[in-house]
């Protein structure tokens, strides 16, 4: 298998790898190799979406949702990854989590994860480019429509970042 030399930012932290195998999949490197077991690990093979973490392909560019169960390590290579070890700030949760708590969005917590970075990406699209109230609904949609929760929070994950999106100052107009 190739090596690469690798360097990561992953939540804000540096990561560097003299030689890693580049075919290494990103779950797999958080779990094992960095200890960031926040990250999920279901289907394997880009379904269900459990797995989804935040990248930055450039410093101040758009936060893009990726599966990392089939992401290969060369392909987050000088990359900015976000976990969602990586949302709260000073001890503060991000108002996602806050907004799951409140509305009893999920329950075993399994597919959490992934609806947080994923709806954490679509705030930072709506903020670069909101969406009139009444497209709110489509936009969730879009961002976590193609998650799987087994344990069926759909209408409570959906009611938790509407009410983020609602909330917050700039996201629509
Ligand atoms: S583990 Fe199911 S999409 Fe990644
Ligand atoms: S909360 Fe259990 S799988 Fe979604």
């Amino acid at each position: 298998m190739a090596k690469i030399e690798l360097d990561v930012t992953i939540n804000d932290e540096k990561f560097h790898r003299d030689a890693i195998d580049e075919d290494l999949k990103l779950v797999d490197f958080l779990r094992d190799e960095v200890g960031l077991t926040g990250t999920k690990f279901c289907c394997g093979i880009a379904v269900c979406r459990v797995c989804t973490v935040a990248i930055r392909r450039v410093p101040g560019g758009h936060e893009e949702a990726i599966r990392s169960c089939t992401t290969p390590l060369s392909d987050v290579n000088g990359k900015i990854v976000t976990t969602v070890e990586g949302l709260d700030k000073d001890g503060e949760l991000h108002p996602l989590q806050k907004s799951f708590l409140e509305n009893f969005a999920f329950q075993c917590g399994y597919s959490a994860p992934g609806f947080l970075m994923a709806s954490y990406c679509l705030l930072d699209r709506l903020r670069r480019s909101p969406v009139p109230k009444a497209d709110v609904d489509d936009a969730i949609q879009d961002a976590v429509g193609q998650h799987v929760c087994r344990c069926t929070g759909y209408v409570r994950y959906h009611r938790a970042i509407r009410q983020v999106i609602l909330a917050t100052p700039g996201l629509t107009v």
